[in-house]
């Protein structure tokens, strides 16, 4: 635990306030997903920041602007200090949203969040057949108590969202995952095909959907918007390697989000650790503000001025920002390079010759674990 200085030198008048912080509470999760976002060296136990410095990062939070928090991880309901947290967050006049597999909310954990001041659940569902969400999960009953939490959720009146991660071994029951969630009571679903990074990386041919496959669940989730309409909200974000122009990740680098690692290193976004040549800075030892207005690492890549061509004069630069940096890196080494999942990319033959590998021969899954995964 630490004193950080706090809101010492005004803000520079042109760059806005973030939106939200994604407060990734621990790495630590009982299921163990092969497409997990989160790193392949996990943070461990020991390294995670202590309640009172989780607590001060989300009293400069509010102070510096931040509307929302959302509690993720891992599974974030492993920490033990979840409700108090969540308490606090409250208390300081933020919105707290809770991303969870579910699979450790009981009904008093479930009272004590929502008696904490709780807004909003996000809850994952990795399929909607029982034996295929529990191998996909890794974790036996998985899919029961999610069910159960789900209920648990409506019962206490908060709004619920269902996240359905989907890919080559689950897309045929995305109908089936629509149904699911009006049946749940959800307001919305997030249907995201898998991002080929993190954990998902070594299993892209265990996960990658044909065009055909695609085009499919794209025609459903149009027609299940058009027929739901005022029921649920459904979100819908394709995998970049069939894209012809990049997603603006994060809403763009450092516009929105402020993403703070389990040990507290502040990122841009969850994956950023993966760029080499920053050195991200620590809520340990950095203010919030100082982080968001000053730092190097959050500067880089904010705004225009950093781009190459073409997005430099491109007039989808202020829309997509250029996409995202990690994959800029991941397939170039250089993430100032344009994201190749944009079509006028020089590097767009990089993506294609992955697209390509990713449709070769199914592989079996590499489960998230603790230590990263095997070499492939
Ligand atoms: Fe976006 Fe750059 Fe592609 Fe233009 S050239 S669409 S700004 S990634
Ligand atoms: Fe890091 Fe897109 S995941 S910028």
């Amino acid at each position: 635990m630490s004193d950080a200085p706090t809101l010492a030198r005004p803000a520079p008048a042109t760059i806005a306030a973030p939106l939200a912080l994604l407060a990734e509470l621990t790495h630590r999760c009982p299921l163990r997903c092969p497409y997990c976002s989160n790193p392949l060296e996990l943070d461990r136990a020991s390294r995670e920041l202590a309640t009172a410095d989780w607590k001060r990062v989300l009293s400069e939070a509010a102070a510096l602007g931040v509307l929302q928090v959302h509690f993720s991880g891992g599974e974030p309901t492993a920490r033990r200090d979840i409700v108090a947290l969540i308490a606090h967050a409250a208390s300081v006049g933020l919105y707290t949203n809770l991303i969870t597999s579910g699979v450790l909310i009981d009904r008093a954990k479930m009272t004590a969040l929502t008696g904490a001041g709780l807004d909003h659940v996000q809850l994952s569902f990795q399929d909607t057949d029982a034996a295929s969400a529990n191998r996909i999960a890794g974790l036996d009953h998985a899919h029961e108590k999610k069910l159960a939490v789900a209920a648990l959720v409506r019962e206490a009146g908060l709004p619920l969202t269902l996240n359905a991660v989907m890919h080559r071994q689950n897309l045929d029951r995305l109908p089936a995952m629509i149904e699911l969630a009006v049946e749940l009571g959800a307001q919305r679903l997030e249907v995201a095909h898998v991002q080929y990074y993190g954990w998902a990386l070594p299993n892209r041919r265990a996960l990658f959907p044909t065009y055909a496959a695609l085009e499919r669940a794209t025609d459903i989730v149009e027609a299940a918007r058009e027929r739901l309409k005022g029921i649920l909200t459904i979100d819908y974000v394709v995998p970049d390697y069939y894209a012809r122009r990049p997603k603006a990740c994060m809403g763009g680098w450092a516009r929105q989000f402020i993403n703070i690692s389990p040990a507290g290193k502040a990122l841009p976004c969850h994956a950023a650790e993966t760029l080499p040549g920053f050195d991200w800075p620590s809520v340990l030892t950095t203010s919030l503000s100082d982080i968001w207005y000053r730092s190097d690492a959050f500067n880089r890549y904010r705004g225009t001025a950093w781009m190459p061509e073409p997005c430099q004069s491109c007039d989808r630069r202020e829309i997509d920002w250029g996409g995202c940096r990690c994959q800029a890196f991941a397939f170039t080494g250089d993430a100032s390079r344009t994201d190749p999942a944009c079509a006028l990319a020089p590097d767009r033959p990089i993506l294609d010759a992955a697209r390509a590998d990713a449709l070769g021969p199914e592989t079996e899954f590499v489960y998230r674990q603790i230590g990263g995964a095997p070499k492939a």
